[in-house]
């Protein structure tokens, strides 16, 4: 949340801290800026809403500077305006901050009485009055912001750059992610390794409580104990490419579309001589537990996984939303496993759940994309999910990649056990076939819109599903809300009469979702009840779904597949129903209204 960039450089730094903060912007959208220092001078420009405004606005009132720092801002404290937009300057200081300063009314409050006035209602400001306080003390840059750092409380990724010296660039991190990236007589700051791709792939990663003093030419890092110390210096393997829409409107839309590729490239990269295996050296018969601790649509993948990891692997299993994990604070034994699931490999919550785990002793596996990760860093194992750069704040592909690598970790997991699993060679088979399902449904994308062109409207839309389904349509629901801004809620279909079933009349659209498992009569008999109170049902479903054909207002036949890969399936009319009745509605699809991609303040 919040994206930072900050470039030291002989030359101008404009045109990079724009493009910087382009590749950045998934992290917040509400507000963008930059502060570069020119002759003596800071000079500012922000805007309210998405880089291209800024763009606008610099065309419009240029500005150059060899030092510069930029901004785009995910609001927490103060709404999205021009005065709380980043960076915030004083006279002599600008400063961005991606985190929330916990502390912020009290030293606000004592620096008001000492006569400062702000002009943003933002928990960062603090931050630039501070070190500004500390310079008209008489302390020298680096003093004053050590000093302004001790004093924050909660999470921060801050940069901070001075209107006289203009070979100076002070950063620090606690809890947000920076990394520093190292150029020819040129130094960059990042929040995350994709942003400085295009400039240089040395990237240095601080570490919790690090400060780094940057000049064009050199650098130092004094830890958290303020010792000078050296941080590994890592080649980046991201490459700026691969991050354009190409051929497809929208990030959304490719990133849907390219999931049969994904798919065939971890099977590829996973599948051994006919054999899945992730390769983790984990004896999973001493396992007594295994805890998945995710947010958002990577915490519906771990809700699915249970199924079958308790179901076929017989694994214990608990499936925990980190930011209530983290808090509650239940105990784990040293003999369990913890999976954390994150695309971006940042999320604030999820870090402090596995930084939980560790300290009980769990052993944590990470499945992330983003490999340059904080949590890729601090787990014992890393199983990237090979889905490549996402971009649409809506996760799709990335879900998929979630769970056939899970599917892998179950294989895994009865093997370790030297358990027999009969329907082994089945579901290998259905997983071979599975990217050649997904091409053919794409091409089904017409029949999807005719539902769209139904659901866009609605107040309330119901998602209904059993077993692994549920997760499925849980996830279907929050794609659909967080990209159309209707209202929807999944539930298990068992669950049906004991609420949701009070929703359902002639009005109410409710999206069924049933493939021909072992639930499907159970099934038919929850959706029954559901058209007994003339629920407007757009059944998704397999071949024995097909009686409802003529009873319901949509019927989408899904090809047959093996009912253990069938969620992967499932998930595909979830993301192309979202997006369409997104488009509809007339919503951004890929940076939907309040949301950001990547989660770094709790
Ligand atoms: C945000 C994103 C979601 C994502 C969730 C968890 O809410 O908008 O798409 O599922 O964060 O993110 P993670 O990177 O940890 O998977």
């Amino acid at each position: 949340m919040c994206g930072i960039i900050g470039i030291i450089s002989n030359q101008d730094t404009v045109s990079r801290l724009l493009s910087g903060l382009k590749s950045l912007e998934y992290r917040g959208y509400d507000s963008a800026g930059i502060a570069v220092i020119n002759d003596r001078h800071i000079h500012l420009r922000r805007t309210v809403g998405k880089i291209d405004a800024l763009v606008e606005t610099v065309g419009a009132h240029p500005l150059s500077g060899s030092i510069g720092i930029g901004h785009s801002r995910w609001a927490t404290h103060g709404g999205s305006t021009i005065q709380n937009a980043h960076p915030h300057i004083t006279d002599q200081v600008a400063i961005v901050h991606n985190g929330i300063i916990e502390n912020h009314r009290n030293i606000r409050l004592s620096l008001e009485k000492k006569g400062t006035s702000f002009s943003s209602e933002t928990d960062s400001e603090v931050i630039v009055h501070l070190v500004t306080g500390y310079l008209n003390q008489g302390l020298d840059p680096e003093q004053a912001a050590f000093k302004t750092f001790e004093q924050l409380e909660g999470a921060y990724a801050v940069a901070v750059i001075f209107r006289d010296f203009d070979d100076l660039m002070i950063c620090s991190r606690k809890g947000s992610p920076l990394t520093l990236g190292l150029g020819k007589a040129e130094m960059f700051i990042g929040s995350d390794a994709l942003s400085l791709s295009p400039f240089t792939h040395d990237l240095v990663y601080l570490e919790e409580g690090d400060i780094a003093v940057l000049k064009r030419d050199s650098y130092k890092i004094y830890d958290q104990n303020k010792v000078l110390v050296e941080r590994p210096v890592t080649k980046s393997q991201i490459s700026g490419e691969g991050v354009s829409k190409g051929k497809y409107p929208h990030f959304m839309l490719k990133e849907i579309y390219e999931q049969p590729d994904v798919i065939r490239r971890i099977i590829q990269k996973y599948v051994k001589g006919g054999v899945p295996c992730v390769g983790l050296d984990i004896d999973w018969a001493a396992v007594d537990q295994v805890t998945f601790v995710a947010c958002g649509t990577s915490f519906y993948a771990a809700q699915i996984a249970q199924n079958w990891f308790e179901g076929v692997a017989k694994m214990s299993t608990r499936v925990e939303v980190a930011s209530e994990f983290r808090y509650r604070q239940p105990p784990l034994s040293n003999r369990g496993v913890t999976i954390v699931i994150s695309q971006s490999g940042e999320t604030a919550d999820t870090l402090a759940a596995l930084r939980y785990a560790k300290s009980e002793g769990q052993t944590v596996i990470a499945l992330v994309n983003v490999v340059e990760s904080t949590i890729a860093r601090e787990s014992d194992y890393v199983v990237p999910i090979s889905a490549g750069p996402e971009i649409g704040v809506a996760s799709t592909k990335a879900f998929t990649a979630q769970l056939l690598i899970l599917i892998f970790i179950c294989f895994d997991i009865l093997r370790s056990k030297k358990k027999d699993f009969p329907d082994f060679a089945h579901i290998l088979k259905a997983l071979k076939v599975l990217p050649l399902a997904f091409e053919k449904l794409l091409l089904d994308r017409k029949l999807l819109q005719q539902i769209s062109q139904k659901l866009a409207g609605n107040k309330s839309i119901i998602f209904l599903g059993r077993g692994a389904m549920f997760g499925v349509a849980l996830e279907g629901a929050l794609k659909l809300k967080e990209l159309s801004y209707l209202h929807a809620e999944g539930a298990p279909s068992g669950e049906l009469k004991h609420g949701p079933i009070a929703l359902v009349d002639e009005h109410t659209p409710i999206i069924y979702l049933m493939p021909d498992d072992v639930l499907v009569e159970k099934n038919k008999s929850n959706l029954e009840e559901v058209m007994a109170r003339k629920g407007q049902v757009y059944l998704i479903g397999g071949a024995s779904a097909s009686i409802y054909r003529e009873k319901v207002v949509h019927f989408f036949e899904m090809p047959d597949l093996d009912a253990f890969c069938a969620p992967l399936l499932y998930t595909l009319p979830m993301q192309l129903i979202a997006y369409e009745t997104a488009l509809i509605e007339g919503s951004d699809v890929d940076q939907p209204r309040n949301l950001a991609k990547s989660v770094t303040v709790e």
